[in-house]
């Protein structure tokens, strides 16, 4: 059960057996290897461009349990990641060690848990690229970017469980790409007693919570200290710390506006 569990992985007093914590790999438990699908030359262009490697060499998964949770292996080459860390790390390192998280796009209002039109700034455009792009590799979709939430964690942050149910187009899917420190993400099904399974995300991991997984309960109760190499302030800055870019799509195909 998913409350059982995140507190199981969150305990500070008895630090949990982590040997449950899935691995994706080819022969992981559960785990159903997926073919990227076809690109063409310019679409594989433009991924090399945003810093992935080529789709063949995608190492892309879903969880016979949690159909439409899709894993994508960290797919960056190591400059890529490195680009993406810096593109967000530059939004400010001492603002990134006081905060938790920073909003692009739609900025949600966590109180109420809504976006609202007049509470907006211009997604960044080459992070909607790159959310098109692996929608379309990945599933055939056409997703656009619209809200994001740059989610920031120490080595002692968690995020609860909860679902993400704030977006008027609750079908497209949900993109989620980790960086730094691993961590462990939960995920569980549509009500809390659900079973729930622990998964280690690790750096350039990207998770994608399509169809029966969108509305599913989910959270981070612990980053994983990792071995990391030492590197400029950026590098140096996730050596204890990780960052989750979370991208929504908020507005169904037939809207405009909110
Ligand atoms: C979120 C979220 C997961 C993560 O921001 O809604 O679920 O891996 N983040 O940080
Ligand atoms: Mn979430």
């Amino acid at each position: 059960m998913f409350r059982d569990l995140f507190k199981y992985y969150k305990s500070k007093a008895a630090p949990p057996d982590l040997s449950s914590v899935l691995y994706i790999e080819d022969e992981s438990e559960n785990i159903i290897k997926k073919q990227p699908l076809p690109c063409s030359n310019e679409l594989e262009q433009q991924l090399q461009s945003l810093g992935l490697v080529p789709s063949l060499n995608w190492k892309l998964f879903e969880h016979a349990e949690h159909a439409g949770l899709f894993i994508l292996k960290n797919p960056f080459t190591d400059d890529g990641a490195y680009s993406w860390i810096k593109r967000e790390a530059e939004r400010g390192l001492e603002l990134f060690d006081k905060l938790r998280w920073v909003t692009l796009g739609y900025h949600h209002d966590w109180d109420r848990k809504v976006y609202s039109e007049s509470n907006k700034s211009e997604f960044p455009k080459e992070l909607a690229c790159l959310i098109s792009c692996l929608g379309q590799v990945i599933g055939g979709w056409d997703v656009k970017a619209e809200a994001g939430i740059v989610n920031i964690y120490h080595m002692n942050s968690t995020l609860s469980g909860h679902t993400d149910s704030s977006e008027p187009n609750s079908t497209a899917p949900l993109f989620s790409i980790s960086f730094g420190q691993r961590a462990i993400f939960l995920i569980g099904g549509r009500k809390l007693e659900d079973k729930a399974t622990p998964i280690m995300l690790e750096n350039g991991d990207v998770i994608v919570m399509s169809g029966d997984s969108r509305l599913c309960y989910h959270g981070v109760p612990r980053i994983v200290p990792t071995p990391w190499p030492k590197g400029d302030e950026y590098i140096q800055f996730l050596s204890n710390a990780r960052i989750n870019l979370n991208i929504r799509q908020v507005l169904n195909i037939d809207q405009n506006s909110l």
